[in-house]
């Protein structure tokens, strides 16, 4: 028994290393793995190597994604082996939520398995496991009590944050995982969510990034002190962050066009803070492929939102993202993607080839695209993307715009940042800039960044 006089025990420091796959959720879900792993004296290290304990967050939402667990996996099972059983394992996120049984059956290797909704969990189940008593697989939905029970301290690392507002999906495209995966659509409370953004903002945060498998389906009880009262959207979640002092930018991702509202689309024109920037997948041109992969809207209604969007916010940058080879998808409905993407003019944009995922609609469709025509439609509609946003990062040449310095860059005294247009942009002077808005004129531009100079260098020294 640790007698009075004794130092407060504090718990051994193992290591923790937390490998992520897959998207911004993930992102978000491992940095708060680490923060409830904190209090067990879990602290990051920086290979699997030196670690106690390594956590795969895994992504399901392409073919290819889960196959690379499993064989990192593979290496893993090595790994433990050289430490003689000590290393644990952990598999978390999306795969761990599909496939946890079959992960447990095929990977012995493996010690726990937590969905993506469970990962408060992981300190019993990590007793349980030292106690080798009760269950490691935690696989239940429950985002609302997660978030209740995970720590309000955050530890960050720069001056961008991920903040989770939304999870889950009802949407249920005839594709998609998330719906499985991810479960519902739960919005977290204005208070949690302002209580966090704070915590965010005093710990030197400058961007928050509002995130969620449909961000924009986010909605809320308005907070005691609007006198107007009822229901708010996410235009009204982003206004009221943008008064939290020390927020410079807010940018949200990922949003679906059926939720994009007035409002929403209202505070691209007037709230400063918000980044001229939007990433609203469309997946494809085609009504007829639209409709199979029930996306519940039409080309049009898609062109006639980025309309809206671009009456409010005329320099606005447009992201998407497109799936090629969706079952019955043919040359003529490919070339009405093409169209698509001719008629937007996007600054940047992600395709994919389509992936039969188990258990959705489309997986069991007839007349599955060959993987060859799959290939040649992802090229050209790859090139096409390419070319646009190539012109657009070459038309901001000349520009000056404020930058968002997150971190160094590859080469000695470089920094890297992001545009308000999401571009990443290096400049050589990184002594001036790290973790922190400066101004920048452009000087050159490739497809994928853009080069700059610090305007105020002098200033900011
Ligand atoms: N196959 C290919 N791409 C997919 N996506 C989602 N599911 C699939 C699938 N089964 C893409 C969509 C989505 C992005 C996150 O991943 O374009 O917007
Ligand atoms: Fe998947 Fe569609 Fe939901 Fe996006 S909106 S997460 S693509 S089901």
């Amino acid at each position: 028994m640790a007698d009075a006089n004794s130092p407060a025990v504090q718990p051994k420091t193992k290591g923790l290393f937390i490998k992520t796959y897959g998207c911004q959720m993930n992102v978000y879900d491992s940095e708060r793995m680490r923060d409830v792993l904190k209090p067990l004296g879990y602290e990051p290290v920086d290979a699997p190597e030196q670690a106690d304990l390594v956590v795969l967050n895994t992504c399901h939402i392409r073919e290819k994604a889960t196959e690379k667990v499993f064989s990192e996996l593979g290496r893993l099972r090595e790994l433990k082996q050289e430490t003689g059983g000590v290393l644990r394992i952990a598999v978390a996120g999306c795969v761990a939520q599909a496939e946890g049984e079959e992960i447990m059956r095929r990977e012995p290797a493996v010690d726990m398995v937590v969905g993506p909704q469970a990962y408060h969990r992981l300190p019993e189940m990590i007793a349980r496991l030292a106690r080798k008593t009760g269950d490691v697989l935690e696989t239940d939905f429950a985002a609302d009590e997660k978030f209740d029970a995970l720590p309000k301290s955050r530890q960050v690392d720069g001056p961008s944050a991920f903040l989770s507002v939304q999870e889950g999906c009802d949407k249920f495209c005839s594709f998609c995982v998330v719906p499985y995966t991810r479960g519902a659509e739960y919005s977290r409370s204005v208070d949690a969510i302002v209580a966090e953004a704070r915590e965010l903002a005093r710990q030197g945060v400058r961007e928050v990034v509002l995130i969620g498998q449909n961000v924009n389906a986010w909605h809320g009880a308005a907070p005691a002190h609007d006198p107007k009262g009822g229901e708010w959207g996410l235009g009204g979640l982003i206004r009221h962050v943008a008064k939290i002092g020390g927020i410079e930018r807010i940018r949200y991702t990922t949003s679906h066009p059926s939720d994009m509202e007035d409002d929403l689309i209202a505070a691209h024109g007037e709230v400063e803070q918000l980044a001229p920037f939007l990433h609203l997948p469309v997946q494809a041109g085609s009504d007829r492929v639209l409709k199979a992969m029930n996306r519940k809207h039409t080309a049009e209604d898609y062109l006639r939102i980025i309309e809206r969007v671009r009456l409010a916010r005329p320099d606005i940058a447009l992201a998407s993202d497109f799936i090629v080879g969706f079952p019955g998808e043919t040359e003529k409905d490919f070339e009405d993607t093409l169209a698509l993407v001719k008629a937007v003019g996007f600054a940047q944009a992600y395709s994919f080839k389509y992936s039969p995922r188990p258990g959705t609609p489309a997986a069991g469709m007839q007349l599955q695209v060959d993987e060859a025509v799959k290939d040649e439609r992802l090229a050209r509609l790859q090139r096409l993307i390419n070319d646009q946003a190539t012109s657009f990062n070459r038309a901001t040449i000349g520009r000056r715009m404020k930058v968002l310095f997150t971190r160094k860059g590859k080469r000695e005294g470089q920094a890297l940042g992001y545009s308000p247009y999401m571009q990443p942009v290096h400049v050589d002077e990184a002594m001036h800039v790290s973790n922190r808005m400066a101004e920048v004129e452009v000087l050159d531009a490739t497809m994928s960044s853009l080069k700059g100079r610090l305007v105020e260098a002098a200033a900011l020294a």
